[in-house]
This record gives structure tokens, C-alpha cells and sequence, in this order.
């Protein structure tokens, strides 16, 4: 049994460079352990020991999907809510009261929230009770989604072959509201050269405190509204879609979003071994037409996003060495 302080995932702020690079390789080898039937037989009982509920307050489909799924290979059982609508919260119990009963039946709690701070709250709620359980922020409201930030970072860890030192990355589209975009900002620190290119209508344009973030770690960042150039100067292209859930009187409606969509015609501007990503799900930022090109990562993406998940939740109950060390 391991021992030791309990590990969260609240923010892209808690990672080090080392931490990112185990858990790619966990991710890696997880990965190619689960081809076999053998190996998936090794996988699930690492933590069958272990319960966990999904409590999925806004929707999702990727989020849910792959956690759900690297709960099952780790052979986690789970139980989900998948809205606020179906919680007692809706008979006008506290959400304190509604973590602390998935705490008493579970041992780790994936939490997403339209609200900021519930995965912080719960971790600190749980900290100081006799039994610790890890909390996993699955998405906070319009702040941070540090696991799609550390998938995010996996993928241009693969596609780049390990190098994502001195890329470019232009980030586009709903960069005031995108939580995404905040979180993988600050986990992509972690590789020094980085540098961005936000491109986003005035209206969406980056927040204060990332840009802050930034100067303060004197990572090189552009701003503009210009979609072609930054097609033409990035390595890494990262749309995201308007985040219109978070409008207060239907504002995004007077904002022309179509500037921001990459066409078929910017394929030709873009460098031959850049890639496309996006966190999805998808509007009309990337047309389906583009899906074919090799640089459309977006696919591969998502399904890193199962094995970095199964990495997370490994990494999070201290079964790496174990992982790493299956022959
Ligand atoms: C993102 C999210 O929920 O923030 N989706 C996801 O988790 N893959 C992006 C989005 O909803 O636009």
C-alpha cells in the first residue's frame, strides 16, 4: 500500500517539468501495455480496489468518456452524476453537504462545475477529515481544465517527437472564457522557448491575469485578430470554440466568430509538419474537410486524452513505478 500526502489535480499551476515528463512516459506505456489482453489483465487490477464518482455538473462528452473509461482500465468502479439536476441540491441541500456524501462512499471524486472553486473547496474539505481523497478538477467553471491542459501537452509531446521546446503555438478564438486556453498557458511554461500567438476578436481577447502570468514568467506572447498570419508563423494551431454558455445577455451574438474559423484555403499557409488541435467539441471553428490532412491532430487528441487520463489517476495513487516496471 502507498502512503504519503494525497495528490489533487486542481490547476496547471501545480506541475513541474518533471511530473510532465512522467506522466507522458505513464501515458505512453499504459498505452502500449493495454494492446494485449494480458496487459489490460495487469491494468485493471492496480486499483480495484478503489471507488470513484464522476460528478459531471455541466456537459461533457470527452471528459466523461475518457475518465470514465481509464477508471475501468485501472479497474475503478464508478458511480456519476451526470448534472446538478439530478443531485439533492435541487431539494436545496449545500454543495458541502453533496460532497461530503460522495466522500463518504468513494475514494477519489472527478468533479466537473460551472462554478470556480468546488474542486478546491472539496479538496480542502477533505484534507482535514480521517479519510483524504483525491479530487480531480474535470473543468471550473470558465478558469481551468488542467487535465485537458496536461492531454494537450501529451499530444504535442507525440506529434513533436519530444520536442516541444522553442514551438509556437497560436491559441484562437474565446480566450477571455475558454478555460482551456488558461490552463494549458500556464502548464506550457513547463518548456522554455514556448512562445504565443493569441488571436481573438477584441471582445474575447486574453484576460489579465494569464497575460500577467506571462510577463511575469517572460514567456513571448503576441495578441492580434489576424488568423492568417498566425496560420502561417505557428507550430501548434489550437482552435476553440465560443464559450456562449457563459453569456450574460447573448452578447456573442454581435461578435463575428467566422473571422476566427480556419478554412481548407489556410491548409496551404500552414508549415508542412505543424499540427491542428482543439480541445473539441467543435462548432464550425475546423470545417470537417480539413480532418483528412496529416496536421489534423484533433482526433489523435482526443484519444490521448483516455491515456493521459489512465496516467493522471495512476500518477494520483502512486502506482507509476508499478506501471513502469510490467515487462
Ligand atoms: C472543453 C471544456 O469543457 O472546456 N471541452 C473538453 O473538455 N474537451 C472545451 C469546450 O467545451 O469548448
Amino acid at each position: 500500500m502507498n502512503s504519503g500526502p494525497v495528490t489533487h489535480i486542481l490547476s496547471s499551476l501545480q506541475f513541474d517539468t518533471d511530473t510532465l515528463y512522467t506522466l507522458f512516459e505513464l501515458a505512453d506505456r499504459i498505452r502500449k501495455i493495454s494492446k494485449s489482453k494480458d496487459g489490460l489483465d495487469f491494468l485493471r487490477t492496480i486499483l480495484s480496489h478503489k471507488r470513484a464518482v464522476l460528478y459531471f455538473a455541466q456537459p461533457s462528452t470527452r471528459t466523461y468518456l475518457s475518465f470514465n473509461n481509464a477508471c475501468q482500465i485501472l479497474g475503478i468502479q464508478t458511480s456519476d452524476m451526470r448534472s446538478a439536476a439530478t443531485s439533492s441540491e435541487v431539494k436545496g441541500e449545500s454543495i458541502e453537504d453533496t460532497l461530503e456524501t460522495m466522500h463518504s462512499y468513494t475514494d477519489m471524486i472527478i468533479i466537473r462545475h460551472s462554478e470556480d472553486d468546488i474542486a478546491e473547496k472539496a479538496a480542502w474539505m477533505f484534507n482535514r477529515s480521517d479519510k483524504p481523497i483525491p479530487i480531480i478538477n474535470a473543468g471550473s467553471g470558465p478558469v481551468e481544465h488542467p487535465t485537458q491542459a496536461l492531454l494537450d501537452a501529451y499530444t504535442i509531446h507525440r506529434a513533436f517527437k519530444g520536442k516541444i521546446k522553442n514551438k509556437t503555438i497560436a491559441i484562437i478564438g474565446d480566450l477571455r472564457r475558454g478555460r482551456t486556453v488558461r490552463s494549458l498557458t500556464y502548464l506550457l511554461k513547463n518548456f522554455p522557448g514556448i512562445r504565443f500567438n493569441y488571436v481573438s476578436p477584441a471582445e474575447l481577447a486574453l484576460p489579465a491575469d494569464v497575460k500577467n502570468y506571462l510577463q511575469k514568467h517572460e514567456i513571448a506572447f503576441e495578441e492580434s485578430d489576424n488568423l492568417d498570419k498566425a496560420v502561417r508563423k505557428s507550430d501548434i494551431i489550437y482552435s476553440t470554440r465560443i464559450q456562449d454558455e457563459y453569456d450574460q445577455h447573448h452578447e456573442s451574438l454581435a461578435i463575428d466568430y467566422t473571422k476566427f474559423y480556419l478554412k481548407k484555403s489556410h491548409l496551404a499557409l500552414l508549415k508542412k509538419d505543424s499540427i491542428i488541435m482543439h480541445p473539441l467539441p467543435r462548432r464550425n471553428e475546423i470545417p470537417a474537410e480539413i480532418d483528412a490532412d496529416s496536421r489534423a491532430w484533433y482526433w489523435k487528441q482526443e484519444i490521448n486524452g483516455l491515456w493521459m487520463r489512465t496516467a493522471i489517476i495512476s500518477h494520483i495513487f502512486k502506482e507509476d513505478g508499478y506501471i513502469l516496471n510490467y515487462r
